[in-house]
């Protein structure tokens, strides 16, 4: 007897290996619970036997996985307290019906299928996670005397308590996945926002003409090519492109020309098969592939080498390629956006760029002027660097004085846009009030070479410049008021008004 014991328990316990790897094999949890029912009867012959779980919307179980179980029985509904699946998950105890012919509730169980003559033994064990149950497996066992049903119940356990296991790694992957489902929709939603025209900033006529090209060719599948110099925008403009275009919704992908050596460019292209190379251990797709719908934006064109340019023009020219090592061709429907801020006439003329791949390229091509020729936008876009860093950095900055304006607007901003905002963001962090002066923007703007403006003041006259300065801020805070701009400034009314005098400073500017 002991050792009959000893080999079921070995069985068992075969089994329970076996139900492990089932629940952590990856398929769907149904799946998974089906697959527990089949080794449940193949270890023990089940006569029938079923999983139920708790479903948390309606607050009914029904049956997840079974073995032997009618159709009708399948598809039942109970609710909690219902029944002997009811019961046991209501008050989280096994039941054990050793021999059901003997209890009257469980006549008609007995008598189901063509069993009339054999007698049954019913067991049901609850699935909980933590204190609450949130099912329960119910089987149903030829009658055999001698039987260890305590033995038996001890085991279902353990498989419930498994699948309890199985049932909670399901919720959270469940809730993971929801979260990355609604962030997902929220980045979609602020990647749009941000690439929208409302954050391209701007209203000189140089960018008027370039919002109006944007518009013009975006819902078209037009190649373009996005010319300017370096930190002019030229990347904000292509995502315009593809945002207000029809694949706004599928990928916009990005390959920098210039970022990647020549020999890993191809294959970030094209993707490759297995065996392509030493290292291609499986398929890789390509950014090709990976934008299929959307848009590719080729960064740096003028930086592609030789080979890689053919590749291209035939993909630009038949709409398909070969992976690294493959044969079969790939088809795509991907719109092209390619940048530059060189001069590919120059390059064409010596011969480092092909005339056919720039003819193809240049469908309708986008020149993003300089902002040394937008002079009106620098303010604006000033001041939009200003709020979006106050913010970044936690810092309340309100305006730019009038001597950094001064600045920022003589300055000949050899790199663009970029430079405006690296040294709008620096003002930022450096300003210790709520106004830039002139001394927070970076070096290299007050140098009188830089700025192109010859540096011709004195110690005396740059300090009078300044507290000039500090005096009028302090009016534009208070309207005017010198009683409260002096003490703003820690000075005295006498002071005040003795140096509004001396730099002939109009108070009723400020009194509006
Ligand atoms: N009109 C604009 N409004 C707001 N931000 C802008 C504008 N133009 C450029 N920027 C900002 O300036 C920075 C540089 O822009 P972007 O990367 O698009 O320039 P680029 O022309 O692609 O430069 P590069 O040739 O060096 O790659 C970015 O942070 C971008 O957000
Ligand atoms: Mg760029």
């Amino acid at each position: 007897m002991a050792r009959a014991h000893a080999s079921t328990d070995i069985a068992r316990l075969e089994t329970l290996a076996e139900v492990n790897s089932a629940l952590a094999g990856g398929s769907s949890l149904r799946a998974a619970l089906q697959r527990v029912m089949q080794l449940l009867d193949r270890r023990d012959s089940v006569v029938c036997g079923s999983i139920t779980l708790l479903n948390p919307d309606t607050g009914l179980l029904h049956v997840e996985a079974s073995e032997g179980l009618a159709s009708e029985g399948r598809s039942a509904r109970y609710a909690i307290g219902e029944g002997v699946t009811g019961r046991v998950v209501e008050s989280g105890k096994p039941v054990i019906v050793p021999r059901a012919s003997k209890e009257p509730m469980f006549l008609n169980r007995a008598r189901r299928k063509n069993l009339d003559r054999r007698d049954i033994s019913f067991i049901c064990v609850p699935i909980q996670t933590g204190k609450k149950s949130v099912g329960a497996i119910s089987i149903d066992l030829p009658f055999e005397k001698g039987r260890d049903y305590p033995r038996y119940v001890k085991f279902l356990d353990v498989v419930a308590t498994m699948i309890a296991q199985a049932i909670r790694v399901n919720h959270l992957v469940d809730a993971e996945r929801q979260r990355l489902t609604e962030e997902n929709v929220h980045l979609r939603g602020e990647l749009q926002e941000r690439y929208d025209f409302a954050n391209i900033v701007g209203t000189s006529s140089p960018m008027r003409q370039v919002y109006g090209q944007v518009s013009q060719v975006a819902g078209a599948n037009t190649t373009v090519l996005v010319r300017g110099e370096s930190g002019t925008g030229k990347e904000l403009i292509a995502h315009a492109i593809h945002y207000n275009s029809p694949r706004a919704k599928k990928p916009f992908i990005k390959v920098s020309c210039a970022a990647l050596p020549d020999s890993l460019i191809e294959s970030e292209l094209f993707g490759y098969e297995r065996g392509a190379f030493t290292g291609a251990q499986s398929r890789k797709k390509g950014r090709f592939e990976l934008a299929q719908g959307g848009t590719l934006f080729l960064d740096e064109i003028g930086d592609l080498n030789p080979s890689t340019q053919v590749k291209l023009l035939r993909v630009l020219q038949e709409r398909e390629f070969e992976r690294l090592g493959g044969t079969e061709p790939v088809k795509v429907d991907v719109r092209l956006i390619a940048a530059t801020n060189a001069a590919l006439e120059k390059a064409i003329a010596a011969g480092t760029f092909r005339e056919d791949l720039h003819y193809r390229l240049n469908v309708f091509a986008i020149f993003v002027p300089p902002l040394r020729e937008r002079k009106t936008d620098v303010l604006l876009l000033a001041d939009h660097f200003l709020e979006r860093y106050g913010v970044e950095h936690g810092k309340q900055v309100r305006r730019i004085s009038t001597p950094a304006i001064d600045i920022l607007m003589a300055y000949h901003w050899p790199g663009n846009v970029r430079e405006l905002e690296n040294a709008m963001e620096r003002a930022v962090l450096v300003c210790d009030g709520s106004v830039i002066h002139a001394h927070d923007l970076p070096p290299s703007l007050q140098t009188a070479e830089a700025s192109g403006t010859v540096m011709s003041q004195s110690l005396g006259e740059a300090v009078d410049a300044y507290e000039k300065d500090l005096i009028e801020d302090a009016l534009k805070a208070t309207r005017g008021n010198r009683v409260r701009a002096a003490s703003l400034l820690r000075s005295t009314e006498r002071i005040v008004s003795y140096k509004v005098k001396k730099y002939a400073i109009d108070c009723g500017r400020y009194r509006t």
